[in-house]
């Protein structure tokens, strides 16, 4: 996990959160083992911003990778940042009920689930098939 943290800790630093002051880094650990980081960025238009998993998602996909074996989210509020609902749909794509979630704050707390407990009953691919 530490290599995770560490890499979502130096994204945060780039988050582009200028209306919410919330900055926010997510890191996945990825089948290969490789890491893929992203901090969030917002907009003038609000509806426009991209979260911290979103930019990470995007990252991993284009750099050929489709499996999420981890994930790691810090935020710099007091509580351990959880994945908004939006990201837990994105980040259930990729992942499986045993994927690991890290959820941290600034000041070192963190919870530790697996997707199967962050988003049970979630739709999927299995949900489109006739
Ligand atoms: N945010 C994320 O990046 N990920 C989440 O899962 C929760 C929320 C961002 C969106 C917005 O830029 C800021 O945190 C406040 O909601």
């Amino acid at each position: 996990m530490e290599d995770l943290l560490a890499s979502a800790k130096a994204v945060q630093k780039n988050a582009y959160a200028p209306y919410s002051g919330f900055s926010v880094g997510a890191s996945l650990r990825t089948g290969s083992g490789r890491i893929y980081s992203g901090c969030n960025v917002e907009n003038s238009a609000y509806p426009e911003g991209i979260c911290a998993e979103g930019s990470a998602i995007a990252m991993m996909v284009a750099d050929g990778e489709q499996r999420i074996t981890e994930v790691l989210v810090i935020g710099n509020g007091a509580l351990p940042c959880a994945p908004c609902g939006g990201c837990r749909q994105k980040l259930s794509e990729f992942s499986s009920a045993d994927t690991v979630v890290h959820m941290c704050s600034d000041s070192g707390d963190h919870q530790t689930i697996t997707m199967g407990e962050l988003m049970p009953h979630a739709f999927g691919a299995q949900h489109l098939e006739a």
